[in-house]
């Protein structure tokens, strides 16, 4: 049986395949309305979670299948100390896959261990977010053409941002790519991925401000500031506007460079931005319900 913990837990050649379904639903989605009939998906969200809960039910639900699960960590025996580990034993019972998110780090590896169905990390606290990064592969891939010979700047928090350390490992496997950092010194990327695109000889540079580097990309990946991960409220408060994107600065961006966001935004794009048409963060909400569907009907083997 199959899991997604990590974005790395597909072959690029498996990611291929689960694009290129994600592209048929999007040409044919009511060849897939029944696929999913009779299976139902718990959707278990110890964190907050707008977009990726609800697009796991959507894709579900247009799927044919159905959803039970929780929504609030407090509303679900974990207020009692169950642990993940009894928690998706019993879960195993009622559903035949499971998306969880958690603020533990590893929280998503340990159920996946104790399950008896597909576990999909929906987040797992400042660590991974592999199903946002296939989002952003399928939005890259769909606007921009390929996977690949791009410069990609990730701009905001860097540190405690999962959907970043993700999208940077996903990408470490393509040819022809180029990151540049850009964060306030305090959230800066972590060592071990540094470490890890030195030993991979993979390109990439480190700035701080954001109209140095803008000029210089095919794809721009903002972040906001990760509230609930800082520990203490001054340094967030000193660090949340950091960073705002606005008309005049993508007045320095090319043409045809493209704004993602995983969302939800908070002040680091400003909402005049949303009508230039470099703009893709609603777009890519949209194919993260398709990418999610097809991620379903591979982990249970309906693809
Ligand atoms: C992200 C997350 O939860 O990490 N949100 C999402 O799922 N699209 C990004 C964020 O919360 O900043």
């Amino acid at each position: 049986m199959r899991h997604l913990i990590n974005p790395l837990d597909f072959s690029t050649e498996e990611l291929d395949k689960l694009f290129d379904l994600a592209s048929d639903i999007e040409k044919h989605p009511e060849a897939y309305e029944h696929k999913c009939t009779g299976k139902k998906i718990a959707t278990c969200f110890y964190e907050p979670s707008t977009r990726t809960r609800l697009s796991f039910e959507t894709a579900m639900l247009n799927l044919g299948g159905s959803v039970i699960g929780f929504s609030d960590a407090s509303a679900s025996s974990a207020a009692k100390g169950e642990s993940v580990a009894d928690t998706i034993r019993v879960i195993s019972c009622f559903a035949d896959i499971c998306a969880m998110r958690h603020p533990k780090e590893g929280a998503a590896t340990v159920a996946s261990t104790h399950s008896t169905i597909p576990v999909i990390n929906a987040g797992d606290g400042g660590h991974q977010h592999p199903t946002q990064t296939l989002t952003d592969l399928l939005t890259i891939r769909a606007l921009k053409g390929r996977l690949g010979n791009f410069t990609i700047g990730l701009c905001g928090d860097l540190k405690f941002g999962r959907t970043v350390h993700s999208l940077i490992n996903a990408l470490s496997r393509y040819e022809g790519i180029r990151f540049v950092f850009i964060s306030p010194e305090e959230l800066r990327i972590p060592d071990y991925i540094v470490d890890m695109l030195k030993e991979k000889n993979i390109p990439f540079e480190e700035v701080i401000r954001l109209e140095e580097a803008i000029g210089d990309l095919d794809l721009l990946y903002m972040t906001r500031v990760q509230r609930e991960r800082f520990f203490n409220e001054e340094d967030y408060v000193r660090l949340k506007d950091f960073y705002i994107l606005d008309k005049a600065k993508m007045e320095l961006a090319r043409e045809d460079m493209l704004v993602l966001h995983p969302l939800p935004r908070v002040n680091e794009i400003s909402v005049e931005v949303d009508d230039d048409p470099r703009a893709v963060y609603f777009k890519q909400v949209q194919y993260g319900v398709y990418v999610r569907m097809a991620l379903i009907l591979t982990l249970l083997g309906l693809a």
